[in-house]
């Protein structure tokens, strides 16, 4: 097996060591991605290999996603791996939120089960593993909350040193907290994810320090492997519809390079259709995708969400992941903020709940069936990014009803659940609860 990094772009597709730090192809500037030459072909084996390994407790076969290491080929050696148990995430049917959602059946593929609580955990126990293999002592990202709750805790677990660049009072208090708690360097910068992207890129080729965004094309490696664990647990029948948050777009990247890699192994017969949603006050793939030229993306200068993990103006992956929406047959939505509101209460009211990015999933399937696009019969997994202990504070603002959009405008509680002050008095409890 020969692993390689790829340049994305299709005029270049310059190929690049797999050990060298490289984060742009330095021919074109173009993204990098992982090539592999000689997949292992008999899908069959592999399939049973996967089943076997969950009888073993060793951590790497106990891993979600190193269990399917056959996928991430990019490591000559595995023994200096860092895995909290990551992946091994449920598939959860919800039938209340389907309803609300105009279909007949939906089921939730819900990453907020891992370690620190997002989907990031996938991608990061790669990353690390990588940093690991290059020898770095120190790595560093920019993030919303998630990424760097998450690459703190790998580094940390693996010895390295995590450094993260934060939009200061931009995001969530429990994210902020994994990151302290875990042991990162955490630094608040006074400008939007966006901008404090340039400034990491610009600090860790001046420092050395490994950088761990979703640029990094050894994330995206891991982040492949919640469409692997999903197949497995559909017995390899691929649904009709993917639908996912898009964000900074790396895992819109990641689940399309899955399913055509999948594919090409022979692991599943078709391809889903991928549906990204995203938070209308920063939707620029939204408007990529519905503009007649989609040459360039433009961003989003001041980009605004309650949904703070998708509060990005200007997405890296943005070419990856047109590309995978392309060619998967998929679809981009937006929703606005209200509508994200609703549908994380409904999901909360299915006993499963998730944080506000993660809810724009129900919003956006709500709108596709409304207009036809997704269809009452179809079968969908919604793909829900983050754990509903994420941003306790939007939720107690929505059930009681204060909570304000970036503009000002009141979220209304369509499905409030105001908690009640009540004397310590029996009969008056009883009345009321009569
Ligand atoms: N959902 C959650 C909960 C996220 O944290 C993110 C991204 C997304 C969706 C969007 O995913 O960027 O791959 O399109 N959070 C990043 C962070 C940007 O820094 O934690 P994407």
């Amino acid at each position: 097996m020969l692993a390689e990094l790829v340049c994305f772009e299709s005029q270049c597709r310059a190929r690049y060591g797999i050990t060298e730090v490289l984060y742009n192809c330095p021919r074109c500037g173009g993204l990098l991605e992982a090539g592999y030459s000689g997949w292992e072909r008999d899908a069959g084996a592999l399939k049973k290999l996967w089943r076997e390994r969950r009888l073993n407790n060793a951590p790497l076969d106990q891993s979600g996603v190193w269990r399917y290491r056959e996928c991430i080929p990019f490591l000559d050696s595995y023994d200096r791996v860092v895995s909290l148990r990551e992946g091994n995430t449920p598939l959860l049917d919800a039938p209340r939120a389907a309803a609300y959602g105009g279909l007949d059946r939906l089921l939730f593929k819900h990453q907020g089960f891992n370690p620190s609580g997002s989907f990031k955990d996938n991608g990061m126990t790669c990353g690390v593993a990588q940093a690991l293999r290059l020898g770095m002592t120190r790595v560093a990202c920019v993030s919303t909350g998630n990424t760097s709750a998450s690459m703190a805790a790998y580094a940390s677990a693996a010895g390295l040193q995590p450094i993260i660049f934060i939009p200061h009072g931009n995001i969530s208090y429990g994210k902020l907290a994994q990151a302290l708690e875990y042991g990162a360097r955490t630094l608040q910068v006074e400008a939007n994810f966006d901008q404090i992207l340039a400034l990491v890129r610009a600090l860790a080729e001046r420092l050395g320090i490994y950088l761990l965004n979703s640029i990094n094309p050894f994330r995206i490696e891991g982040q492949k492997t919640i469409m692997v664990e999903l197949m497995d647990q559909r017995d390899w029948n691929p649904p009709d519809w993917i639908v996912l948050p898009g964000g900074n777009l790396g895992n819109t990247s990641a689940f399309g390079k899955a399913l055509r890699e999948m594919l090409e192994m022979g692991l599943i017969p078709r391809s889903p259709r991928l549906a990204v949603v995203q938070a209308e006050g920063s939707a620029p793939f939204y408007d990529l995708a519905h503009s007649a030229d989609q040459s360039a993306l433009r961003p989003v200068t001041k980009p605004e969400t309650l949904a703070t993990a998708i509060r990005i103006g200007d997405p890296i992956s943005w070419p990856k992941a047109l590309h995978e929406v392309r060619s998967s047959g998929g679809v981009v939505e937006k929703v606005s903020e209200q509508e994200i509101a609703d549908a994380k209460a409904q999901i909360g009211l299915c006993g499963i709940g998730c944080e506000p990015a993660s809810a724009a999933t129900l919003a956006g399937i709500r709108k596709l069936t409304a207009a036809g696009v997704i269809r009452r019969g179809d079968d969908v997994v919604a793909v829900l990014t983050g754990n509903l202990l994420k941003d306790p504070d939007y939720i107690y603002r929505y059930h009681t009803g204060e909570l304000t959009a970036p503009g000002g405008d009141k979220i209304q509680p369509t499905y409030g659940n105001h908690p009640l002050v009540v004397p310590n008095d029996p009969d008056r409890i009883a009345a009321l609860l009569a």
